[in-house]
């Protein structure tokens, strides 16, 4: 039985006309995008869930705080907007825009990583663990165990095991870790949530060890919903006071403004000392702009300060993790296997369960996306061996991921729950005739950088 679902709390006042192509149309955009969802034009699209990232809508009040856009290029007022929301949000002193949140990677990774270094992680992101490679060091997962069984129901999927944690510090030494990281919520595992407890912990360990601790905030306001929910001792705080806790057990955080903090473009890396600001601040003038603007406009540093007061705002998180656990919940009803509980921000398909006869070589999450896309023109984003297999160095080996995940990214304030109705149905179509699905998909471009293949390959079907 599918629970009833909270209407949105919201009304629309602007629309965004969108077209539903045919089936030829499809197979040509499919064609012409070399088989790789990210080759794909918006108007191609139906329903585009490809991410959450910079997709959702702004309030009112954020297109009117444009207006208040200080451009000065030093200095301005609009910085100062934003640094008064992270102070009275988040809680830190020091806050350094950046364009988003890979360049808040860079700026953090780019200063304290060097060659030979590790980062353990419950999980990165794939930029992230992009980024680390690219700097020299390698990300260590410290994810529970429970992160990498679909099936399994557990409440905080993404909580670092902190026996892997403390064992990687001592097999590695503390001399070659510049900083532990939790991203909140585990977007790589399904979106699922890091409880406060679990960050508390961490933080514990990494004050024993003198290593500094960072969160990847992208989703930092779906965590304390989740927390709020489902940690007995934070029921009765609000999702605000619950934010600041979990800030309170991190020396920095690196933020994707463009996911909870519902801006279209923007990112931000804040801490706690001047001491830290005035290290990580010379490699934002070298990529993002000066200190007081980091490569946006001051109007979008308006909109940010804004974005961060609305994404605590309890209606407005109960309505998006009811949307998000309502398309899970029609999902389940026909049958389609899916990572449980439903995450924050998107449904994870579980595609080595839905094709079980498409070998990981074969890409069966990229593969389960295109059916998806020919059935629906709904688009999402294949998470499983294209983007995550890697090479060992020594032996050649490919090494596959332990998950093959098609997700079903769930924009902010954006699309209605009878979109979601649309959306589940045409899954369910498609797996109805799964059996029928006989190829797998092989490359005929891989771009020349580590951890960026899935963005850029082109694809092309061969029958299996
Ligand atoms: N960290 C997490 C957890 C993310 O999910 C992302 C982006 C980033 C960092 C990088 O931020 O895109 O602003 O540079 N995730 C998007 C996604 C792209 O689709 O999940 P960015």
């Amino acid at each position: 039985m599918v629970d009833r679902i909270m209407p949105e709390p919201f009304r629309i006042k602007m629309v965004e006309p969108v077209s539903v192509p045919d089936k030829e149309q499809r197979e040509e955009a499919l064609k012409r995008g070399h088989y790789n969802m990210f080759g794909l034009r918006s108007k191609d699209i139906y329903i585009d869930l490809l991410t959450d990232s910079g997709t959702g809508a702004m309030s009112k009040y954020q297109w009117a705080a444009l207006m208040m856009g200080d451009e000065a290029y030093a200095g301005a007022d609009s910085f100062f907007s934003l640094k008064a929301s992270v102070k009275e949000i988040l809680g830190f002193d020091y806050v350094i825009p950046a364009h988003q949140g890979r360049a808040a990677e860079n700026v953090v990774f780019g200063t304290l990583v060097k060659k030979g270094d590790v980062i353990p992680f419950n999980m990165p992101f794939d930029t992230t663990r992009a980024h680390i490679f690219n700097n020299g060091g390698e990300p260590v997962d410290c994810v529970i165990d429970e992160a990498f069984q679909p099936e399994v129901a557990h409440p905080f999927k993404g909580n670092m095991d902190i026996t892997k944690l403390e064992k990687a510090i001592e097999t590695y030494g503390k001399e070659r870790i510049p900083l532990v990281m939790t991203t909140i919520t585990n977007n790589s595992g399904g979106g699922q949530p890091v409880s406060l407890e679990n960050l508390r912990e961490t933080s514990k360990v990494c004050k024993k060890y003198g290593i500094p601790f960072y969160l990847d905030c992208a989703r930092m306001a779906e965590n304390a919903y989740f927390i709020k929910m489902r940690e007995p001792a934070c029921a009765k705080m609000s999702v605000a006071e619950i934010l600041k806790e979990c800030m309170n057990t991190a020396d920095g955080i690196t933020v994707s403004c463009k996911k909870d903090p519902l801006v279209n473009i923007g990112g931000m890396v804040c801490c706690r000392t001047e001491e830290t600001y005035m290290t990580l601040l010379p490699r934002v003038i070298l990529f993002e702009g000066f200190a007081t603007y980091g490569g946006l406009a001051g109007r979008d540093l308006e909109a940010l300060a804004l974005g961060l007061r609305e994404m605590v705002d309890e209606q407005y998180m109960a309505h998006r993790i009811a949307q998000v656990k309502y398309l899970g919940d029609l999902l389940a009803e026909g049958g389609v296997p899916y990572v449980t509980p439903a995450g924050g921000h998107a449904i994870f398909i579980d595609a080595a369960a839905f094709l079980p006869h498409i070998p990981q070589s074969a890409y069966p999450a990229d593969v389960l996306g295109i059916e998806i896309y020919r059935e629906g023109a709904i688009r999402g984003i294949g998470l499983g061996a294209l983007a995550f297999a890697t090479e060992d160095e020594k032996t050649g080996k490919i090494i596959y991921p332990k998950l093959e995940l098609y997700r079903l990214a769930i924009n902010r304030r954006t699309y209605t729950n009878s979109h979601m109705e649309f959306i589940a149905q045409s899954i369910i179509d498609v797996y109805k005739r799964r059996e029928s699905i006989r190829y797998g998909l092989r490359e005929t471009y891989v771009p020349p950088v580590k951890g960026i293949k899935h963005f850029l390959a082109h694809l092309e079907p061969y029958s299996l």
